[in-house]
């Protein structure tokens, strides 16, 4: 190959990388994207999500909950690249189990109520902070995180919001301990025995 071929396939590449670490969702041509099925009339109802109405005014739940905004239950956050998530802690000891979001990154405001929050690096060291009411964290795109309320006494309410409109969970138990994976390679990838996958595995069953 000739030099200056090797230096363009070398810019070439190094384009498509850098295309890649910059690009969230990918960009639209319109203002907006309408549902393929969308009866009208187009106005601002449709950028309108009163999902979350129902949180006011009704009992904290009794163990943690997510409530979302992603695109799936508001169609209009198609090809806006945002999206959210409200989190509600229960007093002592309510976990958001780790988990990762595979195309956003979290920016987590916390409303009420303190959270221990943290995420893991890909060299696995850990980031970990309590965060008071007020504070805000970021949780970077794809690392493993959680969120941990650990006051006895007060609930604690956060608000996500995402650099995606459909950021996707990856809940750490349940896709290592909650699928079909052979209970041996389980048991070979944890260096332990059988008996113990499937003792985990039966607490996250059903
Ligand atoms: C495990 O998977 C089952 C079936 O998909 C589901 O019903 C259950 O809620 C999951 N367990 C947890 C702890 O999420």
């Amino acid at each position: 190959m000739a030099a200056h071929s090797k230096v363009f396939l070398l810019l070439s590449i190094s384009c498509a990388i850098l295309q890649i670490s910059l690009s969230g969702d990918p960009d639209i041509l319109s203002d907006f994207i309408l549902p393929p099925v969308f009866f009208g009339p187009l106005d601002g109802n449709f950028f309108t999500f009163t999902g979350m109405r129902s949180l006011v005014g009704t009992p904290f739940p009794k163990s943690f909950k997510v409530s979302k905004a992603t695109m799936a239950e508001f169609p209009a956050l198609n090809g806006q690249s945002v999206s959210y998530a409200v989190l509600q802690f229960p007093a002592d000891g309510s976990v958001n189990p780790p988990h990762t979001h595979p195309r956003a990154s979290e920016l987590l405001f916390v409303l009420m109520g303190s959270l221990q929050v943290g995420f893991v690096d890909t060299t696995n060291k850990l980031f970990t902070q309590t965060l008071q009411q007020g504070d805000i964290f970021v949780f970077p795109k794809g690392l493993v995180h959680f969120q941990f309320n650990c006051d006895a006494k007060n609930p604690a309410l956060a608000l996500s919001a995402f650099g995606s409109a459909s950021a996707g969970t990856v809940s750490v138990p349940n896709s290592v301990f909650n699928t079909t994976i052979d209970d041996k390679v389980l048991a070979l990838s944890f260096k332990t025995d059988v008996a113990t996958i499937q003792k985990i595995k039966s607490g996250l069953s059903g």
